[in-house]
C-alpha cells in the first residue's frame, strides 16, 4: 500500500488514530505475530467512524481485519501487507447496565474483564468467564462464539447475546439492539454474525444477559485416577442445591506437571500427583458455606468416585496458585515454539477413551509425541497441544488433524470447540465441515459481502 494510500486513509477517517506498516512493525502484535503484518491500522472511535473505514476499503477493493484483544487463537486476526486492521480497542465504554433488566450495552473493543467488574458493581456477571479476560473483547468474543468456564451451565456467547449492532461490507449499519431474552420476529439474523469472525461485518455494540452473582466463590483441586471420577463429582456437585458449580477444569497429568514446573511451585506444595486433576469453582451465600460445600460433597463422593487426593483452597492466593495452574497456559510457548494445537468438543463423556485413542495415535505419527490436555471437563471441550516445535509440515498436520478429528462430527462433536477457525482450522474446516453447510456459508458470504472486503480468506476462504 503506497503511502499516498495510508494518507487518504487518514484524511477519510478523520477522527481516527491511523498507524502505517512502519509504526505497526514497533509494536506488540499479541499473540499472534501474522496479526501486524498490515499496511495500516486505524482505530475508529464510533459505529460511524467503523462505517467510514469500511466504504473506504470496500471502494477500493482493500482487505478490512477487524481487531479486538488480539489475543485469538486461529489466526483469526492474522493480516498481510495490502490488507488495512479495524481495531476495535478505543470504542471500549460500558454504555449502560441495566440492573433490574439484567442487561449490558456495550462496545465491541470493552475487555470481558472491564464488563466483568462494572457488572459486579450491581451484584451481576456476564455468566462467561475465560482465561484471557484481560484482553479478549466483546466483539471479538461474538465473532468467535467464546465459550469458557462456565459454558456448560451458561452456554457460549451466542446464548449471552441478546442484540448486537454490526457494521456491514457496504457500509450499511445493521442495527438489532434487542435487549429482551424473546423475540420470534422472523429470522434470527444476528446470529450470522455470532462466530463469523469478522467476514460479514464488523460487531461494533452489543447486549449481553447479565445474571446475579454468588454471594462467594471457592476453589477445590482434586487429584482422580481418569476423566469418568472427575464427572462422576462433577455431576454430585450439579445435583446440589444452595451451592452453583461456577467451573470444573481438567488437567492430565502431563499439562499439570509442566505448568509445575514452569510456573516454578515446589513440588508437593499442590497435590499434583494423580493421573487427572479436577479443578472445581463453588459459589454459594458467603465463603464460609462454598467451601464447607465443598468439603462435604468431597467427603460424599470420596470412595465412590475414587478421588486420590483433593485440597479446598483456605486462603485467596491458594485459589489464585490453582488457577494460575489451569490458566496460564501460554507456559506451554515457554517449553515448545509454536506447537501444533487443537480446540475439540467431545461428546457424550467419552473423554477417557478419546485421549486414549488420541495418546497412542500420536505416538504411532511420531513416537516422540506426548500431548497436553486440559480443559473444560463438564462440556467435553478439550485443548490439546503436541510436545513439538511448530509448524509442523503439512502432510503431518493433517495426519494429526485426521487422527484428532477423527469420529467427532459424527458423535455430534466439532473439532473447533471455541476458539474459531479463522486462518489455521481452514484446511481442517474444508476437510471435516459438512459440505452442505459449507456451500450455504459461501453464498451467505458471498451474498453478505461479494466484494470479499471482510476479514478475506478466514473462515469460508
Ligand atoms: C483456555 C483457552 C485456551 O481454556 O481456551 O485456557
Ligand atoms: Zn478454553
Amino acid at each position: 500500500m503506497s503511502a499516498s494510500l495510508v494518507a487518504e486513509l487518514r484524511a477519510a477517517c478523520r477522527n481516527a488514530t491511523v498507524w502505517d506498516a512502519a509504526e505497526l512493525a514497533a509494536r506488540d502484535p499479541g499473540f499472534d505475530a501474522r496479526n501486524f503484518g498490515a499496511s495500516a491500522l486505524v482505530r475508529p472511535r464510533d459505529t460511524e467512524g467503523v462505517a467510514a473505514l469500511v466504504k473506504f476499503c470496500a471502494e477500493r477493493g482493500i482487505g478490512l481485519v477487524p481487531q479486538g484483544g488480539r489475543t485469538g487463537l486461529a489466526g483469526g486476526a492474522a493480516t498481510s501487507a495490502g490488507q488495512v486492521i479495524c481495531d476495535l480497542g478505543a470504542m471500549n465504554r460500558i454504555e449502560e447496565i441495566d440492573p433490574s433488566a439484567r442487561v449490558a450495552i456495550v462496545e465491541a473493543g470493552a475487555t470481558l474483564g472491564l464488563l466483568q467488574e462494572a457488572a459486579a458493581q450491581h451484584g451481576l456477571d456476564p455468566g462467561i468467564d475465560l482465561a484471557a479476560r484481560g484482553s479478549a473483547t466483546i466483539g471479538g468474543m461474538v465473532s468467535t462464539n467464546a465459550g469458557g468456564i462456565m459454558a456448560f451451565r451458561n452456554g457460549t456467547m451466542r446464548h449471552r447475546v441478546l442484540g448486537l449492532e454490526a457494521v456491514l461490507p457496504d457500509g450499511r449499519v445493521f442495527s438489532d439492539l434487542t435487549r429482551v431474552l424473546k423475540t420470534s420476529a422472523g429470522y434470527d439474523l444476528k446470529h450470522l454474525f455470532i462466530g463469523a469472525e469478522g467476514t460479514l461485518g464488523i460487531v461494533t455494540r452489543v447486549a449481553l444477559r447479565l445474571d446475579p452473582v454468588a454471594g462467594a466463590s471457592a476453589i477445590a483441586l482434586v487429584g482422580v485416577p481418569d476423566a469418568q471420577s472427575a464427572q462422576r463429582i462433577v455431576r454430585h456437585f450439579l445435583r446440589q442445591t444452595g451451592t452453583r458449580l461456577s467451573a470444573a477444569e481438567i488437567l492430565w497429568q502431563r499439562f499439570a506437571a509442566l505448568m509445575q514446573r514452569t510456573l516454578g511451585y515446589a513440588p508437593g506444595s499442590l497435590p499434583l500427583e494423580a493421573p487427572c486433576l479436577l479443578v472445581l469453582g463453588l459459589g454459594a451465600d458467603s465463603m464460609e458455606a462454598a467451601r464447607a460445600a465443598l468439603e462435604d460433597g468431597l467427603a460424599a463422593v470420596w470412595d465412590q468416585a475414587g478421588i486420590i487426593d483433593g485440597l479446598v483452597a483456605s486462603s485467596d492466593a491458594q485459589a489464585e496458585a490453582i488457577w494460575r495452574l489451569r490458566e496460564e497456559t501460554e507456559q506451554i510457548e515457554r517449553m515448545h515454539h509454536l506447537p501444533p494445537s487443537f480446540d475439540v468438543s467431545v461428546p457424550g463423556g467419552a473423554l477417557d477413551d478419546y485421549v486414549a485413542r488420541i495418546e497412542a495415535g500420536l505416538k504411532r505419527v511420531d513416537a516422540s509425541y506426548a500431548p497436553y490436555v486440559f480443559g473444560h471437563l463438564a462440556d467435553g471441550n478439550l485443548h490439546i497441544s503436541i510436545n513439538t516445535d511448530g509448524p509442523v509440515p503439512h502432510e503431518r498436520h493433517e495426519a494429526i488433524e485426521d487422527l484428532l478429528y477423527e469420529g467427532l462430527n459424527e458423535a455430534g462433536g466439532s473439532f473447533s470447540a471455541e476458539h474459531g477457525v479463522g486462518l489455521d482450522k481452514r484446511d481442517a474446516y474444508e476437510r471435516h465441515a459438512d459440505p452442505v453447510k459449507r456451500e450455504l456459508a459461501r453464498r451467505v458470504k458471498a451474498m453478505i459481502d461479494p466484494g470479499n472486503v471482510m476479514n478475506p480468506g478466514k473462515v469460508v476462504g
